[in-house]
């Protein structure tokens, strides 16, 4: 069997992880596209100098060409700005925007049969606009937003419930921004319900569900709270590991479910747009789409999260992409 290749189109903070973590793991050669002259080259070469030591063999590649992303059977993109201090992702629509239209051509002409997991925010924005400027079909172009704001949250009511992480299964979904829905009510320890837990904890239902309140907020705001701390971009460790556990669902035909920025086809009342829902990823990208049942309330947050993607989404166009 021909061994896989992942082509990394943005060689920055995530990019290098990335490139990295997809090295430790053996999960692919690597091909790291930058338009830095050569950083992307510095920086596989400086991976590959490891590898005596980590013990990984994989073949690593850093270029400023797009015809050497040729023959990928996955890219992913994190090309574009990262947020500064008191920015919201949509502040960086224009100039982002911008960088995903030349990348969706770089793509469409040189891996159009691979399969895309996008990274650069505004993600879902970007997620749309690089399906159609590539035509890739939608099933084989989805965002990662949903993987991150879910561990995020899933750490968060670890260390409130002081529980090793690993027993927490918590969900996010909706758009990758202030309105995403932290699903409490499916939320659990190996099937304990985390309401359940913090209710013992507490002896008062009403306290639980202060905590729980206070925990959802924390996920909303903890892109920006990793962003006001380093000043100088996001996060960049937790996206990258994000991305991995999905590229890894593809190239392993796992069928993991995973909340994933995927486009809606009337799943949820939804259609026409990408949206994060848990998908189920194989090796043909997107194989479906898992619903489930939601409550008023539930609904109503994620309709309101949609209702934000759509208003992104055509401020995206009026500006003319
Ligand atoms: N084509 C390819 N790469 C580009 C282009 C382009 N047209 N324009 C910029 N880049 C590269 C930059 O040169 C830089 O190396 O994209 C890289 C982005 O890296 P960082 O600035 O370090 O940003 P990073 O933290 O990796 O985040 C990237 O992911 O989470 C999102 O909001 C984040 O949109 C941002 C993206």
């Amino acid at each position: 069997m021909a061994r896989k290749r992942i082509a990394l189109i943005g060689g920055g903070q995530i990019g290098g992880v990335l490139a990295q973590l997809i090295a430790q793991k053996e999960l692919a050669d690597v091909v790291l596209f930058d338009i830095v002259e050569d950083m992307p080259q510095g920086k596989t070469l400086d991976i590959a100098e490891a590898s005596r030591i980590d013990g990984f063999d994989i073949k690593l590649k850093g270029t400023n060409e797009y015809k050497d992303i040729e023959g990928s059977d996955l890219v992913i993109i994190t090309a574009g700005l990262p947020r500064k201090p008191g920015m919201s992702r949509d502040d960086l629509l224009t100039t982002n925007a911008k960088i995903m239209k030349s990348v969706a051509e770089g793509v469409k002409e040189f891996a159009p049969d691979s399969i895309v997991i996008i990274i650069s925010n505004p993600l879902d924005a970007m997620v749309t606009l690089f399906q159609k400027v590539s035509g890739i079909p939608h099933s084989r172009v989805m965002g990662q937003a949903g993987v991150l704001d879910s561990s995020r949250f899933s750490t968060f009511i670890s260390w409130e419930l002081d529980i090793s992480v690993k027993d927490v299964n918590a969900m996010v979904l909706g758009g990758h921004g202030d309105t995403m829905v932290p699903l409490v009510r499916y939320a659990n320890v190996n099937g304990v319900p985390v309401m359940e837990l913090l209710e013992r904890k507490y002896g008062d239902a009403a306290k639980a569900k202060e905590v729980m309140e206070a925990m959802v907020k924390h996920t909303k705001m903890a892109g920006g709270e990793v962003v006001k701390l380093l000043k100088t971009g996001s996060a960049f460790y937790s996206p990258a590991a994000s991305a991995i556990a999905m590229a890894k669902a593809i190239l392993n035909d796992e069928n993991r479910v995973l909340p994933t920025c995927a486009f809606l086809q009337g799943e949820f009342g939804v259609d026409g747009y990408y949206v994060g829902v848990p998908a189920v990823l194989g090796s043909e990208g997107v194989v479906r789409i898992l619903e489930l049942s939601l409550n008023e309330e539930e609904k109503s947050s994620l309709d309101n999260s949609i209702n934000a993607v759509k208003n992104l989404v055509e401020d995206m166009e009026r500006l003319g992409f």
